[in-house]
């Protein structure tokens, strides 16, 4: 922005006067150009923002994953987890969200019955932010969300999972979810689905599209197939 007083301008005119006519005097005031340097220096600066932002505020705790399995954050809309809780209609028991990011599934499948809801997640300032929710909401101490890895996490306990992943992830997810979880387990994944398993049932079109497996039906088709 171009900040000059009424004074300056008045004395930088009368001065520049014998200088050359008033036209030549108001173009010296106006901003100049940027030029190409100036631009370059703006873009690496942004950029360099953007990646202290992904390194510091975004990605931590991600030092140790291998960069194919790492997951950004991009938190369900509320399309997504409506469709997400549409499909858990009737379902008793726990949920678990695998990379909860800002806890909203969580607390959400709380706040519809689901006992215990817990979210894990390896970003801190997402586990800090979730508890943050929980807490506004009323609800801290009632949902957990713990900072772990979800490949170390053990699953043989969980009923109902729910994945916000990417597909890249979810091919090998699948290998972890048949060793680990029960037979009645259902398993919801939103915006992408699994690639080899067929869903049970669907809700929501588009990105908000929802897809639920149910362990016993996956365990079936692969008896079937290996018959
Ligand atoms: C696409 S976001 C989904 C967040 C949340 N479930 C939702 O639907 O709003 C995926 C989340 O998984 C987390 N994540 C990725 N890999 C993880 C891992 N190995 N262990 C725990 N969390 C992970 C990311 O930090 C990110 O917050």
């Amino acid at each position: 922005m171009l900040c000059i007083s009424a004074e300056t301008l008045k004395s930088r005119f009368l001065a520049d006067m014998d200088d050359g006519t008033p036209d030549e005097v108001f173009a010296d005031l106006k901003p100049k150009n940027l030029g190409g340097w100036g631009v370059a220096q703006i873009a690496a600066g942004t950029g360099l923002a953007v990646y202290a932002m992904w390194v510091g505020i975004l990605q931590p705790g991600f030092r140790k994953v291998p960069l194919r399995l790492q997951v950004p954050y991009i938190p369900a809309s509320k399309a997504q987890v409506e469709n997400v809780m549409m499909l858990l209609r009737g379902r008793a028991g726990g949920l678990t969200d695998l990379g909860s990011g800002d806890g909203r599934i969580v607390l959400t499948a709380h706040q519809r019955g689901f006992t215990p809801a817990v979210g894990y997640e390896l970003n801190p300032w997402l586990v800090r932010l979730a508890r943050y929710h929980a807490w506004r909401a009323g609800h801290l101490g009632k949902v957990s969300y713990l900072r772990e890895d979800l490949w170390k996490v053990n699953l043989t306990e969980c009923k109902n999972v729910t994945v916000f992943l990417a597909p890249s992830v979810l091919s090998l997810l699948q290998e972890k979810l048949l060793a680990e979880l029960p037979d009645d387990a259902l398993v919801v994944a939103g915006r992408f689905p699994f690639p080899d398993w067929t869903p049970s049932r669907t809700e929501g079109q588009g990105v908000d599209r929802a897809w639920a497996y149910s362990m016993k039906e996956l365990r079936g088709c692969s008896q079937k197939n290996d018959e």
